[in-house]
């Protein structure tokens, strides 16, 4: 039986005091995420789910549904109000990474995961280069030999399609489909057991997208990486996942195959999303 490499039960993510009534007057029945009663923004309600090794799972939902805020609590970009994230490369998914103190949090961000934010200068340095960024990434996962970094950083970036030319220009000078691509070697770097991204193709043009897409096919073939796929984008979603959660106003809505849910879609918010997509 496969193993889960990340579990999460009851992750929240309140944005003010709360109250208590929260629950009650939030959510995709109330179609809002503002508690009535005392005007905190519930993010996130209650959303468990399981990632199994290589595989990748897609999280989908209109703008402001909390997909952004999932990935970015468990990246430790935000802290969670509460809830359980059990990371089974680390200490054999004996701890909830939630809570651990911030030097923890640092080692599992710079050994265990890699994050792909929609704007790469989130996920880069603009005035590093793009060999520089990979080397910095390399260095916070302790891999210091000098010319050992330069071969793995051209590798990395071979991986991603990027000309070695690139190497030593500043990555705000690159195009953003560059960028992204350099971001995401630079995500590889420490090879992560999970892989977070999120909505990495919606800045780029569209002959771009299917090429990143393409990419992070193949990548997730060869290395076997989990990932997390954030999108709005059905067509993103069915293109690369194995499963996918529907969120709405911080729920989970629907979860389950890509296929079956794209085919026949139970909830009346997915059937929306699926029929506006064709
Ligand atoms: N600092 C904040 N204060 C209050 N609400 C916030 C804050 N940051 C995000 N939110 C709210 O949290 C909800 C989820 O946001 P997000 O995870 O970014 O959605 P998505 O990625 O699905 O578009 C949204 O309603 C957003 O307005
Ligand atoms: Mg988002
Ligand atoms: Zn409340």
């Amino acid at each position: 039986m496969n193993e889960p490499v990340i579990s999460v039960e009851g992750l929240e993510k309140t944005y003010g005091e709360g109250c208590g009534r929260c629950g009650e007057c939030t959510g995709p029945d109330y179609n809002t995420n503002v508690c009535r009663y005392c005007g905190s923004v519930i993010a996130l309600k209650d959303v468990s789910f399981e990632l199994y090794q290589g595989e990748i799972l897609g999280i989908v939902g209109e703008s402001g549904s909390g997909k952004s805020t999932i990935v970015q609590c468990l990246y430790f970009d935000l802290e969670a109000s509460s809830g359980l994230a059990r990371l089974f490369p680390y200490d054999r998914g004996k701890a909830n990474i939630l809570t651990l103190p911030q030097s923890r949090k640092r080692y599992i961000r710079n050994h265990l995961m890699g994050m792909v934010y929609q704007n790469p200068l989130l996920g880069l340095k603009g005035y590093f280069t793009s060999g520089g960024n990979i080397a910095e990434k390399l260095l916070t996962a302790d891999i210091y030999n000098y010319h050992n970094i330069r071969t793995r950083s051209a590798r990395l970036l071979d991986r991603t399609e990027v000309d070695l030319e690139y190497m030593d220009r500043l990555c705000r000078t690159l195009s953003g489909g560059m960028q992204q691509r350099v971001q995401i070697s630079k995500a590889l770097a420490n090879n992560p057991p999970l892989l977070l991204l999120d909505e990495i193709t919606t800045g780029l043009d569209v002959s771009v997208q299917a090429r990143v897409l393409d990419m992070i096919k193949t990548i997730q073939h060869e290395l076997m990486i989990s990932m997390i796929v954030v999108s709005h984008d059905l067509g993103v979603i069915r293109l690369l996942t194995n499963r996918t959660m529907v969120l709405k106003k911080g729920r989970i809505v629907e979860h389950g195959l890509t296929d079956q849910i794209l085919e026949d879609p139970r909830d009346a918010y997915t059937q929306l999303l699926v029929h506006s997509m064709l």
